[in-house]
């Protein structure tokens, strides 16, 4: 009999579940979408109810499409991470989760990194950053603002692991996804003691940990038999999805470099020692146990190219992406001396900027539309380089780089990634399933289909080669060389047009 595992991924905008058969072939999946709720600009929540009624409706298409029900043998997790499912000592949700995206937190990062004596303090603990959109500084927000629940609250959960708990019953979280709390001591792989105690927070709120390819509980009972599977099946710890999904592209070792180019952009791939903390660049816990996975995160990519559509059509209202694409293919490589810097939203990676602007750079009156959409393209891309280079001084390696998210659709991104990082970009059967197929793959590991995640990801076929254009090169190190220069020499600016505009 075909054996499936079923992976489970509870995104920002939707809940999806895959089966996965024992070739690795993806037999049925399924979607269902949850609102996110923004009840005051810059705040960003969901109801854990939708994540566990979304789970059960995609999960009922997709055991449906099975021949056999009864063959699944296991569930892998993958889920939004940095987000605060708070609860009571009954499991009930005290308020909605506060999501990743969400800002309220940013004041405590300051306090937070204070209480740790400094940045440095802080990168020694738990070696990252504190970004707004991590846990612990949505703890501090509810303990001011809403001291009443705070002190009825028993246990935080990240979204994935709300759903174990509705699976299972256990407060059980994993490495990758405990990375992005900023209470965990990713060197060491264990809650940062330390930390938690310098912010007067009580360590009983924080769930047990397991590295991603661990059992971490088995199915209710009640659940497998509603639900016609077999009465045993084991979940296993899964990952926060920005990491996973580096795992579903094969990127957990020295080698292949992941690119996501969504909405945001993520630059990703694994090491084999947790690298020296500068800040600069978000260090986790790999999937798999002596594994570290550093990222990179860019807010605007796809996102910049949907940005500049959204501009345009305001006189074209039918202007699609593929006629962007098509006139961007006008202008030459280099557009001509002209250069696009992409932080819209300010930037997270390679600044930390949250007062960067956007910029051209370069106009002449030789210029036009077309020089203007491939410059976007082509700043984005120049934001990847930097972002890679970046990397590189961590350990990342870049050998050839694997590629997921929407905008690798398209062609010409992808042309013009390989010819502005001058590397072979490839796409992989796991990249197009993302964090889901990554959650199989480390269930496998522990349901003892591989004996390792390394030949899990092993099994990864190429679906997709493109070749850079070595013509290019030059033309491609020398813009790269002004683009770099660019972001110090605004920055006084930036710095004027924020005092002038406060509320950015
Ligand atoms: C990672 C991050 C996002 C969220 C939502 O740091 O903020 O990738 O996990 O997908």
């Amino acid at each position: 009999m075909e054996r499936y595992l079923l992976g489970i991924d509870v995104g920002t905008s939707a809940c999806k579940v895959i089966a996965v058969d024992g070739a690795g072939n993806v037999a049925a999946k399924a979607l269902a979408a949850y609102p996110l709720v923004s009840p005051r600009p810059g705040w960003a929540e969901q109801d854990p109810e939708h994540w566990w009624l979304a789970t059960q409706t995609a999960l009922a298409q997709v055991l449906d499409a099975l021949p056999d029900r009864r063959a699944v043998a296991g569930i892998g997790l993958s889920g939004q991470m940095h987000g605060l499912t708070a609860l009571d000592e009954a499991d009930n949700v005290l308020r909605p989760a506060i999501l990743w995206c969400d800002q309220r937190a940013a004041p405590w990062c300051d306090e937070i990194t204070a209480r740790a004596g400094g940045l440095d303090g802080l990168l020694a603990r738990v070696q990252n950053r504190m970004l707004p959109g991590f846990t612990a500084g949505k703890l501090l927000w509810m303990r001011e603002h809403e001291p009443e629940l705070f002190a009825r609250m028993r246990r935080m959960l990240n979204p994935k692991d709300y759903l174990r708990l509705r699976l299972t019953g256990e407060h059980i979280t994993d490495v990758s996804d405990a990375s992005g709390t900023g209470l965990f001591d990713v060197r060491q792989r264990q809650w940062s003691g330390a930390l938690m105690s310098a912010l007067d927070l009580p360590a009983s709120l924080l769930p047990q940990v397991v590295e991603s390819t661990e059992r971490a509980g088995t199915l209710r009972g009640e659940l497998a038999q509603a639900w016609g599977l077999p009465g045993d099946v084991p979940v296993f710890g899964g990952g926060g999805d920005s990491v996973i999904q580096t795992t579903s592209m094969g990127a957990i070792d020295a080698g292949p470099l992941g690119v996501t180019i969504g909405t945001a952009g993520i630059v990703a791939g694994g090491l084999r020692a947790c690298p020296e903390a500068t800040g600069q660049l978000q260090i986790s816990c790999g999937n798999a146990p002596g594994r570290w996975h550093v990222m990179g995160v860019t807010l605007s990519a796809g996102g910049a190219f949907e940005w500049l559509r959204g501009a345009l059509r305001r006189m074209t209202p039918d202007l699609s992406f593929e006629r962007m694409t098509q006139l961007a293919k006008s202008a030459a490589p280099g557009c001509d001396g002209l250069l696009f810097l992409p932080y819209l939203l300010g930037e997270r990676c390679p600044h930390v900027a949250a007062d960067g602007r956007a910029a051209w750079i370069g106009l002449t009156s030789t210029h036009d539309a077309t020089h203007m959409i491939r410059s976007v393209m082509e700043g984005v891309l120049l934001n990847i380089r930097a972002i890679a280079s970046l990397g590189a001084t961590a350990g990342l390696t870049c050998d050839e780089v694997r590629v997921s998210g929407g905008a690798t659709g398209e062609p010409l991104w992808l042309q013009m990634l390989a010819d502005v990082l001058q590397r072979e970009v490839t796409t992989v059967t796991g990249a197009s399933e993302g964090g889901a197929y990554g959650a199989v793959l480390a269930a496998g590991v522990g349901a003892g289909w591989w004996t390792s995640l390394d030949e899990a990801v092993g099994t990864l076929r190429v679906t997709g080669r493109v070749s850079p254009d070595a013509s290019l090169k030059a033309l491609y190190d020398a813009r790269f060389d002004t683009f770099r220069t660019l972001y110090d020499a605004l920055r006084p600016v930036y710095q004027h047009i924020a005092m002038e505009n406060p509320s950015r």
